[in-house]
């Protein structure tokens, strides 16, 4: 053995060596029915593969250009049937590699080690890990039970000590719990010390946005965070925006690269905001598809709760990995909830179209039959 082999390797910073990283398990998904990660399942617009088709080849040698991408993200909102309460720039608008690296970003600029970052559990997996990376405190209050109704008042009560920031999920993943728009608002107006974060990643299936009602003038110290991955069917190609005060948008955007959202991304994200029919169809066709689903369930006494957002979750009446490894190998895909608080043995179910639910329901039926 040289002297080399027995070096020990280089240590990271305390705080990564600790870190429990997030891992999704996302190998050999193709071909199967995905109803584990909550996307599209039937793929982005036409109109998107057709703008990726013609993306000029020297384009690709050369770094993105965002010009547009902001102003038509904001047309898109302005034509929402809700609208914008007031006018936005593209100085409110921060373009991110997924809202995955929105929430990193956010997390890097404004959490210091020993600041506290406040959310409810179980919540989406990732706020966590960006957390624990800076070295911040997770208060994760319980969502009130039954019904995994949202914590207003334990939150509210939290807020008084003025954590660094908070992280809403609305409606949340996995619970669906929802929060209507002006509690989001009362919340942040309450806490004007606290970053107050409102992922709302999955707020097409409910309407709660903020955005209609929001002056960031009036509540600086709110973001918000939309992606086109789960309704526009982009995820594969990464995009997601941050939109709030210019100030708070030009910290969060000081601790990204340059270039960190590649020019396909660009192209397709201007095509799918062109095409919001396209979305608001398939968004329809979710919810449709919700509608028969949660019935057929009801009729069978299966035990579920469903709220806002593409998913729900289940609980089998066998162990909810035998009933997962049953579904897989049947060509169905779901998502386990095993080890999350409240949740444990449940399954979330993401929604696709109507009859890739009736599939769903019929292999679901046959594998978690009475024992
Ligand atoms: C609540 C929530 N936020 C953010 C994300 C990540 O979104 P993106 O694909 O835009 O990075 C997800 C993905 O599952 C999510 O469920």
């Amino acid at each position: 053995m040289n002297g080399h082999s027995q070096r020990k390797p280089l240590r990271a910073r305390p705080e990564v060596e600790q870190l429990k990283g997030y891992s999704a398990p996302l190998e050999g998904r193709r071909g199967l029915l995905r109803l584990d990660f909550n996307e599209n399942t039937l793929g982005p617009s036409p109109k998107v593969a057709e703008a990726i088709r013609a993306f000029p080849a020297e384009q690709i040698a050369i770094y993105p250009e965002y010009d547009g991408l902001r102003e038509a993200l904001i047309a898109n909102l302005e034509s929402s049937p809700a609208g914008l309460a007031c006018a936005l720039t593209t100085a409110h608008v921060g373009v991110f590699n997924g809202v995955d690296a929105a929430i990193h970003a956010v997390i890097h600029a404004y959490g210091s080690a020993g600041d506290t970052l406040l959310t409810t559990s179980p919540t989406f997996g990732y706020y966590g890990p960006c957390a624990g990376m800076q070295g911040m405190a997770i208060e994760a209050v319980p969502h009130e039970l039954p019904g995994f109704v949202f914590p207003m008042e334990a939150i509210g009560a939290a807020l008084l000590r003025t954590p660094r920031i908070l992280m809403l999920c609305n409606p949340n993943n996995p619970t669906g719990t929802r929060l209507p728009a002006a509690q989001v608002l009362a919340l942040a107006a309450a806490a004007p010390q606290t970053l107050v974060v409102v992922d709302e990643l999955y707020e097409a299936f409910t309407g709660d946005s903020v955005l209609p009602s929001i002056d960031f003038r009036a509540v600086p110290n709110l973001l918000v965070l939309r992606s086109l991955a789960k309704t526009a069917g982009l995820a594969g190609l990464r995009i997601g925006f941050a939109l709030g005060h210019p100030e708070v948008v030009d910290r969060v955007g000081r601790v990204t690269g340059p270039y960190d959202v590649n020019s396909l991304a660009v192209t397709a994200a201007m095509a799918a905001l062109g095409d919001q029919p396209y979305t608001d169809a398939y968004v329809a066709e979710v919810l449709r598809a919700r509608h028969w689903l949660v019935t057929e369930m009801r009729r069978e006494r299966a035990s579920c709760h469903v709220a806002g957002g593409n998913y729900l979750l289940l609980w089998p009446r066998r162990s909810s990995a035998t009933v997962e490894a049953e579904l897989r190998a049947a060509g169905i895909l779901v998502r386990s909830m095993a080890g999350k608080p409240q949740i444990d043995g449940s399954l979330r179910i993401s929604i696709g179209t109507t009859e890739q639910m009736q599939l769903f329901w019929q292999a679901y039926q046959a594998i978690d039959s009475e024992p």
